[in-house]
């Protein structure tokens, strides 16, 4: 059990992909530890010393999220303020995270063409996942990539069934 998938959806009850996804998952116990901050945390008060320890067991970090505002749902900033500190995560002796991989798998409402210079957003969704990226860099883990799924509000059952697939493989992936 060397994957530790940290979830961040508010509302995983009425989600589509993200649920698909850790229901999926979960049938890996083997391999990966699913891990759901909302409802382990429904009023905010993050337990950082688990965090730290769920952290160091594992060697691979995979924080999967909807894509909320061009960015993180908000418990997952705070999870990273508040668990990744000096000491610990950085600092000339934070170094609890290095050598780690860490990734994202993040379900993006709109479709790949709004997330392009000519598109609407005029951003690609790397760029908006670079403060994540240079995050697992700072704290001197390996940033080794991301799993997406676009259009999620329009996705078809087959289509959302192939890219759970993919997801399910990437993550067996990271354990090579
Ligand atoms: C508060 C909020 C903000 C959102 N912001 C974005 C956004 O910035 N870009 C985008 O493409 N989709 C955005 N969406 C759509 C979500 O990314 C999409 O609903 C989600 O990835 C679907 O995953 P789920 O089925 O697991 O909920 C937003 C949705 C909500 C509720």
């Amino acid at each position: 059990m060397s994957t530790l998938v940290i979830v961040a959806h508010p509302d995983i009850t009425s989600s589509t992909v993200n649920k698909q996804w850790r229901d999926a998952l979960s049938k890996h116990e083997d391999i990966v530890t699913v891990h759901e901050l909302y409802p382990e945390y429904p009023h905010g008060k993050i337990d950082v010393e688990k965090e730290q320890k769920l952290l160091e067991a594992h060697d691979h970090i995979v924080f999967q999220y909807p894509l909320y505002w061009y960015s993180s749902p908000p418990l997952l900033k705070q999870y990273l303020d508040e668990v990744f500190t000096y000491g610990w995560a950085y600092g000339s002796e934070g170094n609890a995270l290095k050598g780690k991989s860490i990734a994202l798998a993040v379900s993006i409402g709109a479709l790949p063409e709004s997330y392009t210079l000519e598109g609407n957003v005029k951003y690609t969704v790397d760029e908006l996942l670079s403060p994540m990226i240079a995050t697992s860099r700072f704290v001197k883990a390996n940033y080794v990539g991301s799993h997406k799924l676009y259009g999620a509000l329009t996705i078809t059952s087959n289509q959302l069934t192939n890219n759970t697939e993919a997801y399910v493989e990437f993550i067996k992936q990271l354990e090579q």
